[in-house]
């Protein structure tokens, strides 16, 4: 059908033509916005889950939805080895002009002390920190959010911010993509910061979203982390909701998929939405006409497939040296073998019970060595680095997954 009006939508961070199977999350997080805005308590929002789950884009829409309460918003993408400061500042910026506060001073105010944090940035590299500009044109204060302890100076800054907001009735919203590649001291300092902030009842929130092992993440850094934040896992989409993903949108257009066609839809993508978006976009350029059948998804699928191969899980493998893809084979090797002997692949999860376990390749790091037939200490370089890379995650101790829904069987597919 005409490529033109395919209205499919692969790629990361890319707007889905139709949010489907999130009604729960956005309802919740109207909610949040409100209760906060009248001061009652609300804990801040984690979402995590796999790559490619629409965890970017859940966060893109609550955004969205805080705008339209007329919330000031920012929003910033964590890097490992980067600080938290001028991402942040830059965030919170957007966000006190999102307020439009009338008063010009009480504005200036809170600006100074946005630049003043962001200033105190100790980077290593002096070069580009000369070149950098906050892009704010008032003068740093001096005092406020500039002690250089990034723990006091984050409360100091979100206090002065909430005070702004709460003049207004309104709230500010931060929201924190990739949070898991914070470095240490700045998730302690955000957590530490939310703790001072919700008890002292000021409208800021922060919507973080990240992989399954945040969670983790965060308790390491403060204990009180689990009371903090309300953990929100993003799954893959029901039958129901992955094929409003790909029938809305056909709808749209005047097209549609045969049930037989939606039901093989599901089987190959496992309602994965970067699968239904990459899978429905091949499936409409080669269905001739609509609706869309089954024999169109077939030869749909090997087309589909050898994109992904490249673009999802060829651009990730590319990361890892030699020795590392040598880790994550075995990994997907481990992960057949445990299938294969008839092992439970749904393992007690010591963290969280009411999740269901989505991630069957998840396995021992003992089994992985044992399929290198290698001591488990001499393969620790390999394993931290993909840990790093955010390629692997550890959700629970000896336990390692891939972060990329079906990898392992890509990994399998090209051995
Ligand atoms: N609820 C959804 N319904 C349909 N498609 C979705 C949904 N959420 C995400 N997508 C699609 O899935 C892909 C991955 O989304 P993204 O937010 O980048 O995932 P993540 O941040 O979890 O890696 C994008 O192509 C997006 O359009
Ligand atoms: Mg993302």
């Amino acid at each position: 059908m005409d490529p033109v009006r395919n209205p499919y939508a692969p790629g990361a961070g890319q707007r889905p033509p139709e949010l489907a199977g999130r009604d729960d999350q956005l309802h919740a997080f109207d909610v949040v916005l409100e209760r906060v805005a009248k001061g009652r308590p609300e804990r801040s929002i984690i979402l995590t889950g796999l790559r490619g789950v629409g965890k970017t884009v859940l966060l893109n829409a609550l955004r969205s939805a805080a705008v339209r309460a007329q919330w000031g918003t920012g929003k910033l993408e964590a890097r490992p080895d980067q600080g938290l400061r001028r991402p942040l500042s830059a965030a919170l910026h957007v966000a006190v002009r999102e307020l439009g506060h009338p008063q010009l001073e009480a504005v200036e105010q809170v600006l100074g002390t946005i630049k003043a944090f962001a200033l105190r940035d100790s980077g290593p590299s002096s070069k580009l920190r000369d070149r950098w500009s906050s892009g704010i044109d008032v003068p740093a204060t001096t005092g406020r959010a500039d002690s250089g302890d990034i723990e006091i100076d984050l409360v100091e800054l979100l206090s002065d911010l909430g005070g702004l907001a709460a003049d207004l009735g309104r709230g500010v919203a931060i929201f924190v993509d990739e949070m898991q590649d914070l470095g240490p001291d700045d998730v302690s300092a955000l957590c530490a910061a939310c703790h001072e902030i919700s008890q002292a009842g000021l409208p800021v929130i922060v919507v973080g979203a990240g992989l399954p092992h945040l969670p983790a993440v965060l308790s390491a850094s403060k204990s009180y982390s689990e009371r903090l934040f309300r953990y929100t896992r993003i799954d893959r989409l029901d039958r129901a909701a992955a094929d409003t993903a790909l029938v809305a949108p056909a709808r749209e257009e005047g097209a549609g998929f045969t049930p037989e066609a939606l039901a093989e839809m599901y089987a190959v993508t496992a309602g994965y939405p970067y699968f239904v978006q990459a899978y429905g976009k091949v499936a409409w350029d080669v269905a001739p006409t609509s609706p869309i059948t089954l024999a169109d998804v077939r030869v749909a699928v090997p087309e589909a497939e050898a994109e992904l191969a490249v673009g999802f899980f060829g651009s990730r493998y590319e990361r890892a040296t030699p020795a590392e893809r040598e880790y994550l084979r075995a990994m997907a090797d481990a992960a057949v073998t445990r299938e294969t002997e008839g092992l439970d692949p749904v393992r007690p999860s010591l963290v969280d019970t009411s999740e269901p376990a989505t991630e069957p390749d998840s396995v021992a790091t003992a089994a992985v060595a044992a399929v290198l037939a290698r001591k488990p200490q001499s393969l620790s370089p390999a394993r931290d680095a993909l840990l790093k890379k955010g390629l692997i995650y550890s959700g629970e101790r000896g336990q390692i997954a891939f972060t990329v829904p079906h990898f392992g069987r890509y990994l399998r597919s090209t051995a």
